[in-house]
């Protein structure tokens, strides 16, 4: 069976229990277990998950990573897709307005989390994203993102709403000292 098939076959496998498990629920992190529970035993398939398949963008691109959609419902729900980077990145403290969950497969993401304040963002921890570790969070949690150069990182990250449905993000901008909205995404690359 050839590679794209297989892979397609397990995601969809991963998707189903997830949506079956999480429809009509109220979503808390609890329930946000099954999602990483299906998406790690998904990461175990790391064969599938190359850089080959799943290319980080190029020295000549200004940015130093770019997104893979791999599975979204007709009504943009269960949105997963493969993150993939080369090079450093630093995204600020964020919301997502939806639930999220991160995955590692290759390399490795430093996550931070953060309560608000009244004059911005305190960080109260951080977690090491990579194979066998991940994160939940729920519609108002804050995290930012941080891959060093050096080491090319791949990782899942399923949201409750596909990311080019999601257009009231929460960013804090430390250079503002204010919080300031994403625009959504409009470069999700099809995967092959
Ligand atoms: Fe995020």
């Amino acid at each position: 069976m050839a590679d794209s098939v297989r892979r397609g076959m397990l995601i969809k496998k991963a998707v189903d229990v997830i949506r079956s498990s999480l429809n009509g629920q109220t979503v808390s992190l609890e329930k946000l277990s099954v999602v990483e529970k299906q998406l790690n035993e998904l990461a175990q398939h790391k064969e599938l998950f190359t850089f080959e398949d799943f290319p980080p963008p190029t020295q000549d691109d200004p940015r130093t990573s770019c997104l893979y959609r791999l599975s979204e419902d007709e009504d943009h729900r269960f949105a997963l897709y493969a993150n993939v980077a080369n090079g450093e990145v630093n995204a600020p403290p964020h919301d997502h307005t939806t639930w999220a969950v991160i995955v590692g497969v290759h390399g490795q993401e430093e996550n931070r989390f953060y309560n608000k304040t009244n004059n911005g963002v305190a960080q109260v921890g951080s977690k090491v994203v990579e194979l066998n570790s991940s994160v939940k969070l729920l519609a108002d949690d804050l995290h930012s993102i941080h891959i060093k150069a050096g080491e090319p990182v791949l990782n899942f990250h399923m949201y409750g709403l596909a990311l080019e449905q999601l257009h009231a993000r929460n960013y804090w901008s430390e250079v503002k000292g204010q919080w300031k909205t994403f625009p959504a995404h409009t470069d999700i690359r099809e995967a092959r």
